[in-house]
């Protein structure tokens, strides 16, 4: 870290100093035992991509095969959002982040507990403060009510890319739903990932969360 900067001074914070404050968090949330889905992980699913990416996917909690194999979205439905996003991204690595909710999977994929979101939320906090991206993409109801506060439905939510004072959000369906629900969600879907590419354009601009 460049001497005399501060982790909450995010202007003096170099790509460099991010992927080491990432890789320390991450070693700390290996060992986590704050919730009991610590017993029945396989592995934690930290999150990855770039430090430094403008756009920090957030989904809802790694499912089995993120357990196997410790990283996100790498299930059907994560192939599904990783393709949407590679038809507005050319580089998912260098471009996007992505993390969850949470960091270990809830057992037969059931939803997560609002104390699991709770005793996770600073992990999720600490990547959002080093990423620094300039939006969010919160992917399912679980994502969009946690970062937004809200009891909204996703539906009522998406399609806009809203500033709340703190960060700016542009929620969106879960892959998993648009897997059951058909083409029209993966519209849905695809529309509200251009909506992020043209906010990073300056195409578009945020509207204040209700
Ligand atoms: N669903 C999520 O919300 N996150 C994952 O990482 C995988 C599936």
């Amino acid at each position: 870290m460049t001497p005399g900067a501060r982790f909450d001074d995010l202007n003096s914070v170099t790509t460099r100093d991010k992927t080491v404050r990432l890789q320390l968090l991450k070693e700390q949330v290996k060992n986590c035992e704050r919730c009991s889905l610590s017993r029945t992980r396989k592995h934690v699913v930290f999150g990855e991509g770039s430090p430094s990416a403008r756009v920090l996917v957030v989904g809802e909690a790694p499912g089995r095969d993120e357990d196997e194999q410790g990283r996100p979205f790498v299930g059907r439905s994560g192939q599904l959002l990783r393709k949407l996003l590679g038809e507005s991204f050319a580089d998912l690595d260098s471009e996007i982040y992505i993390a969850n909710l949470i960091k270990c999977r809830p057992p037969n994929n059931r939803n997560p507990e609002p104390q699991e979101i709770d005793s996770c939320s600073t992990y999720l906090a600490q990547q959002l403060d080093t990423v620094s991206p300039e939006v969010v993409l919160a992917v399912g109801a679980f994502a969009a009510r946690t970062l937004l506060r809200t009891k909204l439905g996703i539906g009522e939510m998406r399609a806009k890319v809203y500033f709340d004072g703190d960060r700016t959000v542009v929620p969106t369906y879960h892959p998993a739903a648009a897997l059951r629900g058909g083409p029209l969600v993966v519209t849905k879907m695809r529309a509200d990932i251009s909506l992020v590419k043209l906010y990073l354009k300056g195409e578009v601009s945020t509207c204040p969360f209700p």
